[in-house]
């Protein structure tokens, strides 16, 4: 029952101690595989102006259409929470190093997006997502090498995953299917869904990505983008798949992946996982060559992805990370110098990178159990050690206890 009338917003979750650890740990984790990779961190505000979004992601996205939080900040200019990270890097790269920068850079982002999405399990209003970009770079290896940084990440929280991958080619191209693509879903209008009736005019290649059985059957036979696609883009995704195979990462191809941002061209891809329902990708990406032209004029060829933060942390266990070593120490009785003994322990364990807090208590028992809440182990400091100069190292699991001298000198054997 709780206390006040108000928790956070709806989608949006407050992070006690241990969930809080356990969300650091697991983007840490991404940080070490990203850093092997050689890419180096960024970070970009959480605030940005509703134009960056509308010109990249595209007015007919839903992201842009229905789930920006955006309003009117003091001086009147209309501003969003950012929905992703990718807009806010380029605009970033392209200010920091200019178009004709050359060369690729890497980089990594982390922290909270915001999108007003209907709340289900895996999907939240804020959510945390840690962003890789590979800014410069037309070479397929690179979309390759980036979707096996992807392999790694999983594989280092032992999860196992389905690659989906696909290429919806270059905007003239799409153009094309798209013309096809209406003029045959025109003949079934009536029998679409609510939301493919009203793509067909907005944003028809996100009816692929339809999850309703009414929508499914008719795309069954519909004209397929792979048709449209010349020899340059055919050429460019087999040797993104043929890299692929030669870093041994596996996938399925799915012709109708297209993703949900206007900026993605050629490469496509997520990474589902089988026990997160509805919600299953974890990563997702593509390469985004177009971007920083909807920006600067200038194409950058560019590939990335994000990893859905809150989602690993639905499927993984927190026992897969080691615990940090712990000591609390009990300071038993109100004598002040005793607890400045106490205290100075404290800062022993400490020093030795055992993390540590001091309980003081009038009597044995409270102190053992406010410790034990915290702690895997103890140490018991009453009147008898002050006057012995030693202390007792309780093990709260197994109950074992042993006396050390002042010094802890060889506490870390018993840890
Ligand atoms: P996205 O597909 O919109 O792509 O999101 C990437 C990942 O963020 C998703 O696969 C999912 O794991 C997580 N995610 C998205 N929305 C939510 C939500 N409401 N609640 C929880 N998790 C969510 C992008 O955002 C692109 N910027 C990715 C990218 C980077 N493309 C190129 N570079």
């Amino acid at each position: 029952m709780s206390l006040l009338s108000f928790g956070p917003k709806r989608g949006m979750r407050d992070f006690g101690p241990k969930a809080s650890l356990f969300h650091r740990k697991i983007i840490e984790r991404i940080e070490n595989i990203a850093l092997l990779y050689n890419v180096s961190s960024v970070s970009t505000p959480l605030i940005e102006s509703i134009d960056l979004f509308k010109r990249t992601l595209g007015n007919e996205s839903d992201v842009v259409g229905k789930e920006m939080y955006q309003f009117c900040d003091r001086s009147g200019e209309e501003v969003c929470l950012r929905p992703e990270g990718t807009a806010g890097v380029m605009r970033f790269f392209l200010n920091e190093f200019g178009k004709n920068a050359g060369g690729l850079k890497r980089f990594y982002s982390v922290g909270p997006m915001f999108r007003y999405e209907r709340p289900q399990k895996g999907r939240y209003r804020q959510f945390d997502q840690f962003s890789v970009e590979f800014i410069g770079s037309d070479d397929p290896f690179s979309d390759a090498e980036l979707i096996a940084m992807g392999r790694d990440i999983l594989r280092a929280f032992g999860l196992s995953f389905t690659l989906e991958i696909n290429t919806i080619g270059t905007l003239d191209e799409r153009i094309s299917f798209k013309k096809d693509l209406v003029s045959y879903l025109k003949s079934f209008e009536d029998a679409l869904s609510d939301d493919s009736k009203r793509r067909l005019y907005t944003n028809p290649l996100r009816i692929l990505d339809s999850k309703e059985e009414c929508d499914r059957r008719i795309l069954e036979n519909a004209p397929v983008l792979r048709e449209h696609l010349k020899a340059q883009s055919i050429n460019f995704y087999t040797g993104v798949l043929d890299h692929l195979k030669n870093l041994e990462v596996p996938f399925v191809e799915n012709h109708q992946l297209v993703r949900g941002l206007d900026y993605y061209n050629a490469t496509t891809f997520e990474f589902k996982i089988s026990n997160l329902g509805a919600q299953s990708t974890v990563i997702a990406g593509g390469r985004y060559d177009g971007l920083s032209e909807q920006l600067s004029g200038t194409s950058i060829p560019s590939v990335g992805f994000a990893v859905g933060i809150d989602r690993i942390a639905l499927v993984i266990d927190e026992e897969i990370f080691p615990k940090s070593k712990g000591v609390g120490v009990i300071s038993i009785g109100q004598d002040m110098n005793q607890n400045k003994d106490s205290y100075t322990l404290c800062e022993r364990l400490r020093e030795k990178g055992i993390r540590s807090s001091l309980f003081t208590s009038n009597s044995f028992g409270k102190g053992i159990k406010a410790c034990s809440k915290e702690f895997s182990f103890g140490l018991i400091i009453g009147e008898d050690e002050v006057r012995n100069h030693n202390v007792i190292l309780k093990n709260f699991i197994t109950g074992e206890q042993v006396v050390l001298s002042w010094d802890l000198k060889d506490i870390d054997s018993y840890l």
